[in-house]
C-alpha cells in the first residue's frame, strides 16, 4: 500500500499504533500533534515517521499544516481522523468550555481536517477518509453529554460524505471502538473502572490498541472500495449495533 497518510493525534495512544500499522502496510505516514513534543521526537525518533504540531479545532492550523505535509510527502491520500478529548462531567455540572472543547476537537476537528484533503482527493480520484468514532457516539455514556454528541456526529458526517465521495473514488468510514487500553482510560475512577464498565464488556477486558489499527488499515487498503460510510465496531461485545 505505498500511499501517504496522515493521522491525526498519531504519536500516542491508538493513534500511534494506527501510524505503525500503516507505516507496516507501507504506506509513507505524517503524524499530527497537538502538545507533548518530547513524547513526538520520541515517536519519530524511533519510528522515522514525521510528527507536525497543531491544534485540529483550528481549521487555519489545519489548511496551513496539511500544505506542510503535502510539500514533504506528497498529496494526502489517506486521511485518519483519531485525535480526541475527554471532558466528562454529569451534564449538570458540564460547563459550556467542557461543551465546547470537545465539539471543537471531536467533531469541528474532522470537518478541518478533511474539508482541506477533499479536492485533491476527488481530483486525484482516490481517497480514504476514516474517523476513529466511539461505543460512547453509538450507545451514549454517563457524564459525557459533548463526547457522545461530538463521536455521534462524526458517524453523521461520515455517512452524508461518502455519498458525495462515492463517485470519486474516495471511501469514508468510521471505526467505533469500545474501551481501549490507553492513557485515556487514566482519567476513569479505579471504581467506576472495575465495577462499572469491565464487567460490561462480554470478552472481559479492554481492547488494545492495535486491535483498532487493524481495522484503520483494512479500510485504508486500495482493496476495501466497496466499503463506503460504514461503521467498524471493535468494542468486544459490549454494544451490539
Ligand atoms: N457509569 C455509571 N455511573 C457512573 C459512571 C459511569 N461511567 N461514572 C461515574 N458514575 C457515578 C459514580 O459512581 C458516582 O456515583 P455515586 O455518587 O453513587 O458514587 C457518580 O456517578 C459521580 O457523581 P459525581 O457528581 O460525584 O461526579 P463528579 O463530578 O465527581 O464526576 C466523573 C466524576 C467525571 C463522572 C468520573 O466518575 C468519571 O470520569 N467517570 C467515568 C465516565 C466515563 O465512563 N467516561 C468514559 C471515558 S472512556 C472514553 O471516553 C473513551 C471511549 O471512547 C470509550
Amino acid at each position: 500500500m505505498p500511499r501517504i497518510a496522515l493521522v491525526t493525534g498519531g504519536s500516542r495512544g491508538i493513534g500511534a499504533a494506527i501510524s505503525r500499522a500503516l507505516q507496516e502496510a507501507g504506506c509513507t505516514v505524517a503524524a499530527t500533534y497537538a502538545g507533548n513534543d518530547e513524547k513526538a521526537a520520541a515517536f519519530t525518533a524511533e519510528t522515522g515517521i514525521k510528527t507536525y504540531k497543531w491544534d485540529v479545532a483550528d481549521y487555519d492550523a489545519c489548511v496551513a499544516g496539511i500544505a506542510r505535509v503535502e510539500e514533504d510527502l506528497g498529496p494526502v491520500d489517506i486521511l485518519v481522523n483519531n485525535a480526541g478529548i475527554t471532558r466528562d462531567a454529569p451534564f449538570h455540572k458540564m460547563t459550556p468550555q467542557q461543551w465546547k472543547e470537545v465539539m471543537d476537537t471531536n467533531l469541528s476537528g474532522v470537518f478541518n481536517m478533511t474539508h482541506p484533503v477533499w479536492p485533491g482527493m476527488r481530483a486525484r480520484k482516490f481517497g480514504r477518509v476514516i474517523t476513529i468514532s466511539s461505543i460512547n457516539g453509538q450507545k451514549g455514556q454517563f457524564a459525557q453529554a459533548n463526547y457522545a454528541a461530538a463521536k455521534a456526529g462524526d458517524i453523521g458526517f461520515t455517512k452524508a460524505l461518502a455519498q458525495e465521495g462515492a463517485r470519486a473514488g474516495i471511501t469514508v468510514n468510521v471505526v467505533a471502538p469500545g474501551y481501549i487500553n490507553t492513557e485515556m482510560m487514566s482519567t476513569i475512577p479505579d471504581k467506576v473502572m472495575n465495577e462499572v464498565i469491565l464487567p460490561q464488556i462480554p470478552v472481559g477486558r479492554l481492547g488494545e490498541a492495535e486491535e483498532i489499527a487493524r481495522c484503520v488499515t483494512f479500510l485504508a487498503s486500495d482493496e476495501a472500495g466497496f466499503i463506503t460510510g460504514s461503521t467498524l465496531t471493535a468494542n468486544g461485545g459490549q454494544y451490539l449495533t
